[in-house]
């Protein structure tokens, strides 16, 4: 089956999509639940409408658009991703899966095929941890690895609540309504940018992924003693920011300690209180993201930087307190997924590498539930979550292509 992407149609789709933001071009910023968020879904909603698919949102916002098959009875197969973006991102991550993934239906609609199963797109609810702090928030509760009462907790930087931000953006219902039943799906398939350098490197056009990095993240409270810049004299300070900064350094020399290239860790978040040029920190809210594919190194990691914290607080004499927002195991991709990839890439005629994932993604959870996978094409110089983020039209068209291949193969 000879496929033809739409591909001025799906490039001008994620332009538009790149427009609902609230940064000025080429930056993206789409945090879940903003104005910008719920345009864009909207926007989507009525392509998937024009497409003929039977739309369903669920009470966190997961959205589904369904491609009904001839027998409505199978377990459906699955595609999609996400288009939420964290502040200053660029245009690929997350949307070339879900508009992807349409185009990849509209191909196979348009060629004829009449699938046994039907065919769902997904699009995940707050994939990217920046609102509340944890990713991949819509794809753990559908997996079940993350309670409804946990989620309840949750809030965001107002300290609004996600019920109260869920609600008010139209999501309504029991989080508890939200968990797939065993069987929902035969298989899910996510295509998404690599993020990272390697594949373009390789030469290669296409990744399949065969696992998923474990991701942790950290938040630290850092309390210290505040006071006048000029007259605290320095050997009675009890600075936090210098307990925060020491323990960066901690944090890296952690990761780096392993010796392993896939352990990787960074303080992305720092926050110092009451932040005057003149007033000595008394307190800093900081953030850490620490990954590994092996989950025993990135525990190792974790005990590291707590035993860091201790040795710096007393030494410092300040006090950190240490919350753990989340602490996943790593996922591995289903055989039947990845060997229907391999085989609709070769009836493209096209390369394919096998390849870890240090970006996680919905499909980490998603593969706790259901037979998973992803496809990666690459990015220009792996640059990702930022403006510069590119990926070529012509390495979109090959993933779509493949996309659709393996649905096909997969709905058959
Ligand atoms: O951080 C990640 O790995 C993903 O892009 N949210
Ligand atoms: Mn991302
Ligand atoms: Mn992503």
């Amino acid at each position: 089956m000879t496929i033809e992407i739409q591909l001025d149609r799906l490039m001008h789709e994620l332009e538009t999509l790149a427009g609902f933001s609230d940064a000025p071009a080429p930056a993206v910023t789409r945090v879940v639940f903003s104005e910008a968020d719920l345009r864009a879904r909207e926007w989507l909603k009525g392509l998937f409408a024009e497409a003929g698919l039977i739309i369903r949102e669920d009470a966190v916002g997961n959205t589904f658009a369904r491609w009904q098959g001839a027998d409505p009875a199978l377990e459906p197969v699955a595609s999609g991703s996400h288009i939420d973006a964290i502040p200053q991102a660029g245009r690929y991550d997350g949307t070339v899966g879900v508009l992807g993934a349409l185009e990849a239906i509209r191909y196979l609609q348009h060629a004829g095929l009449r699938p046994r199963r039907s065919i769902e797109l997904v699009l995940f609810t707050s994939e990217e941890p920046t609102r509340f702090g944890i990713g991949c928030l819509g794809s753990r509760l559908l997996a079940g690895s993350l309670s409804p009462e946990k989620a309840a907790t949750l809030r965001d930087d107002r300290g609004a609540s996600l019920d109260e931000v869920r609600t008010a953006a139209g999501f309504r219902g029991p989080l508890d309504s939200v968990r797939l039943t065993p069987g929902s799906y035969h298989a899910f398939v996510e295509l998404h940018i690599e993020q990272g350098p390697l594949l373009e490197q390789s030469g290669v056009p296409l990744g399949l992924v065969t696992a998923i990095a474990a991701p942790a993240t950290l938040r630290f409270a850092i309390e210290g003693v505040g006071g006048h810049a000029g007259a605290v004299l320095m050997p009675g300070r009890r600075d936090a920011f210098l307990a925060a900064a020491e323990l960066a350094l901690a944090v890296e020399a952690a990761a780096r300690g392993t010796g392993a290239m896939d352990t990787v860790a960074t303080v992305g978040v720092c926050e110092i209180f009451p932040g005057a040029v003149n007033s000595i920190p008394s307190r800093v809210r900081m953030m850490a993201d620490v990954r590994d594919i092996d989950l025993a190194r990135r525990d190792g990691v974790l005990a590291a930087i707590s035993k860091s914290a201790g040795t710096i607080a007393a030494a410092r004499r300040v006090t950190i307190e240490r919350e753990m927002l989340n602490c996943d195991a790593p996922a591995e991709t289903a055989p039947l997924v990845l060997a229907e990839l391999r085989r609709a890439a070769e009836e493209c005629g096209l390369a394919s590498v096998m390849m870890v994932s240090r970006a996680y993604h919905d499909t980490l959870f998603m593969a706790r539930a259901v037979p998973a996978g992803m496809l990666f094409i690459p990015c220009a110089g792996g640059i990702s979550h930022r403006p510069e983020e590119y990926a070529a039209p012509a390495d979109i068209e090959r993933g779509v292509r493949v996309l659709a291949g393996a649905l096909a193969r997969l709905a058959a």
